[in-house]
């Protein structure tokens, strides 16, 4: 699986420490930065990891920025990303299991790194249960394609 991950400068520290691990776990990852701290705008981060997925080319994708909600907010504007901002276990699993959500947004300034990695895994490890699920989604593409 290719993950895409990408922050802002509210969370240089837990992304490089979510690409460490996902590449230790043998995830092929693409890092679309930032690459050191300075302050960027990140609707600019969020459209360069959602491209990634939109393309096909990446499956999943991490944002994170201070709260994890300018990020999330960024994210969902573009067709087809179903991005969910967690900062606790519980949600991280159900919106795999339940929205398919292909990117996860995390908040630096929320949450540790000890936690935001294990969401990470939890977020990546979970797998979609379909079915009624399945036709909830279908009706947010539906609302996407309307607008
Ligand atoms: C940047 O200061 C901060 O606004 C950003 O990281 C994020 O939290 C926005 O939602």
């Amino acid at each position: 699986m290719k993950i895409a991950v990408g922050c802002d400068h509210g969370g240089l520290e837990h992304k490089n420490a979510i690409v460490e691990h996902l590449k230790s776990r043998g995830f092929e990852v693409t890092d679309f930065g930032i690459y050191e701290q300075k302050s960027v705008d990140y609707p600019d981060i969020a459209v360069k990891v959602t491209s990634a997925i939109t393309s096909g080319e990446h499956e999943l994708g991490i944002l994170v920025c201070g709260t994890g909600i300018g990020m999330s907010i960024a994210a969902n504007k573009v067709k087809g990303i179903r991005a969910a901002a967690c900062s606790e276990h519980f949600s991280a699993k159900y919106t795999r299991m339940h929205n398919n959500s292909n990117v996860l947004c995390l908040g630096g300034r929320v949450i540790g790194v000890g936690t935001a990695l294990e969401l990470v895994d939890l977020f990546i490890d979970t797998p979609f249960e379909g079915d009624r699920h399945q036709r909830r989604i279908d009706k947010i593409a539906e609302i996407e394609k309307n607008q």
